[in-house]
Formats: structure tokens, sequence, C-alpha cells
């Protein structure tokens, strides 16, 4: 047989396994001869890692390398992992996931520097004066923003210091520090590591109202004390027991038109148990639509999932009698949900 004819029957050969296995319903992630990262370009397309299913659920990491080309840390590079007792660092876990993320080529998102939640007990249990926990603060900073230096993205370096009504929250960096520890935090993660964009980042930032009006405010106050911030996160934790956020496109623009990049950075849809048929279809709408909302604004640089499969979903645990918050079900299979981000992602604009 010639070379061209050897050629040729190969081709034929392929394009009908091609066509058999659309016939006889690709798995998803074939379609597009790839997993959503296969899509589009703008968005990056994230999740977050749960690194004991990394290590212990085969099928939970093949599905992240094939997904996704951004990850962010459930959890181990919060302050109580990294330094369980004061002056104790441990980066493993984090490390763990950026060497797993370089091998597969996925940018790290860094999450998180500054918070009041998951804190080490030694610190919340502990009696500081406001000089000591400021110099606590700057030295997490420092040692956790300069151990990964060179290596994350972006760092949510304030995480959750609103409330619903747009004041700052009151936390132990509040209390202690005032208002100025959020431009301090960003300055300090800046000489930290120099190439990493700086966020802030919230949760119900995505409607227009008085908590994203304060954040907005902040964005240009930092940018005002030439304080380095580089983004705004916008968790996405929504609820179908909630209308869907209208405004969330408008108000990503305008975050983007102050000069920061925007992302979607925890985005979940929960609904009550037991999924049904017509819940998983609206769920599908709610995705679709923060999607679509973070293709139409090009400072919308990713998009983030806080899990991709409800088997190692946080909802079910922190809002009682709520879950299916993701688009793979527990068996890893595909939701309505799914399909909806592939499609809206395929119909980019630009
Ligand atoms: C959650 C994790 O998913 C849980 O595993 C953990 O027990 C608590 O924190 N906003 C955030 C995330 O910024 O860090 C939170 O993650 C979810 C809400």
């Amino acid at each position: 047989m010639s070379q061209t004819t050897h050629a040729r029957r190969m081709s034929a050969w392929l394009a009908a396994t091609v066509a058999l296995v659309v016939a006889i319903g690709a798995p998803a992630a074939l379609a597009h001869g790839g997993g959503l990262r296969d899509v589009a370009r703008r968005p990056l397309i994230g999740t977050a890692v749960d690194m004991n299913a990394l290590a212990n659920d085969p099928t939970y990491k093949a599905a992240i390398e094939r997904e996704f080309n951004i990850v962010t840390p459930e959890n181990v590079m919060k302050w109580e992992t990294v330094e369980p007792q004061q002056g104790v660092t441990d980066f493993s876990q984090g490390d763990a996931l950026v060497r797993f993320a370089r091998a597969n080529h996925q940018l790290v998102r860094g999450h998180t520097l500054v918070w009041h939640s998951q804190l080490p007990s030694w610190l919340t249990s502990g009696t500081f004066t406001p000089a000591q926990l400021r110099d606590i603060l700057r030295r997490h900073i420092f040692e956790e923003a300069g151990h990964f230096r060179g290596r994350i993205y972006a760092w949510d370096v304030v995480n959750e210091a609103f409330n619903e009504d747009g004041t700052l929250r009151d936390t132990i960096w509040l209390r202690a520090l005032g208002p100025g520890y959020i431009a301090d935090a960003f300055r300090w993660a800046h000489q930290a590591d120099p190439h990493a964009k700086l966020y802030y980042n919230d949760f119900n930032l995505e409607s227009i109202g008085p908590k994203s009006d304060a954040a907005l405010a902040l964005v240009k106050q930092l940018q005002a004390q030439h304080v380095p911030i580089d983004g705004v996160g916008f968790q996405g934790h929504l609820s179908i027991e909630f209308p869907y956020p209208d405004t969330f496109g408008a108000n990503l623009q305008r975050f983007a038109a102050a000069g920061v990049d925007v992302a979607i950075t925890e985005a979940d849809v929960r609904m009550v148990l037991p999924a049904t048929p017509e819940k998983l279809a609206t769920q599908a709408t709610y995705f679709a639509n923060m999607m679509r909302g973070c293709v139409a604004v090009r400072r919308c640089v990713s998009f983030t999932l806080w899990g991709f499969t409800d088997k190692y979903s946080w909802v079910p645990g922190f809002f009682a009698g709520e879950g299916a918050a993701t688009p793979l079900d527990e068996s890893f299979q595909p939701k309505p949900a799914y399909f909806a981000l592939r499609d809206a992602l395929a119909r980019r604009g630009d």
C-alpha cells in the first residue's frame, strides 16, 4: 500500500470513528476534542481543588487535568493550614498543588492571604496588641506570598472584608489595624511577589448594590493612593432559591471600566435537595448567564468553579438541605449546567 493510500485510509477510519463517537453520545469532554479548557482562550476556566480528593481519586484528578487551565486550592493556602503553630509554617500541600498545576500547564490562583475565617487558633485565641497583630499580618503575607513568589498567577489578597450594607466587616484586622489594613496588605503582597496579580475577593458582589458599590469605591480609593490592586474576584455562590442577579454583567463591566481585571472566582449554583430536572435546568441557566457575563467583558480573565463535581462540593456541609451545586454529578456525569457552560463559552464574540 502506498503512503498516500495508507494516509487516506487512516483519515477515513478517523472520520468514521469520530462520527461513531458523536453518534453514540461521546463523553462530554470529547465533543470538543478535550475539556472546557479547549473551548476558548478567554476566560481561563478553573476549579477549586480538594487536595485529598486529588491524591485519592484518579477520576477526580483526570477530570481536573482535562477540563481546566487554572486551579485554586480550596483550603490548603489558608492561614490555618500554612501556619498551624505560630512560627511553624507548612506549605507542602500548596507546593503539591503548584507542582500538579505546572505539570498540567495550569495557572494557580492563590487563596487567600487576609481573611477573618480559617485562621489558626493560636491567632484567634491569643492576646496580641495592635502593633503585634500588624507585625503578624505583615510577616504572614511576606512568608506566604514570598514562599510562592513567581508561581502564583493571582492572589486573593483580601477576602470578604465587606458587610452586605457596604460597611467594613468587624474582623480581628479591622479592630486592631483600622481600615488601612487593606491597603497595607496589598502593598506587602506586591513587595513579596511583584508579578502576581493582586485581587480583592468577596461574595454577594454580583449585583449592583451597596456591597459592590463599596468594593468599587475601595478599588478607586486604592488606585488613587497608588496601592497595587489588579483585580476584583466575584465569588459567584448563587442559589436557584433566589432570582438570578440580573445586574451581574453590567456590574462586571463597571469594575472593568475602573481599570481592574475581573474574575468569577468561586462559582456554584445550589438548590434545595433533591435535585429535579426542572431545578437542574434552572441551574444551567444561572451558570450560563454567569459565563455569558464574563465572556462579554474583555477584562473578565477567568471563571473558576468552587468544585466541579457534587462528590466533593462544600455546599451540603454548609447549607443544610442544599446541594447539587456543581456542573458534574457525584458520578462525574455532566449535568445540563456542564453543557450550558460549554456552549456559553463557545459562543464568544471576540
Ligand atoms: C470553603 C471550603 O470550600 C470548605 O472546604 C471550607 O471548609 C470552608 O471554606 N468563600 C471562600 C472560600 O472564599 O474559601 C470558602 O471555601 C467558601 C466561601
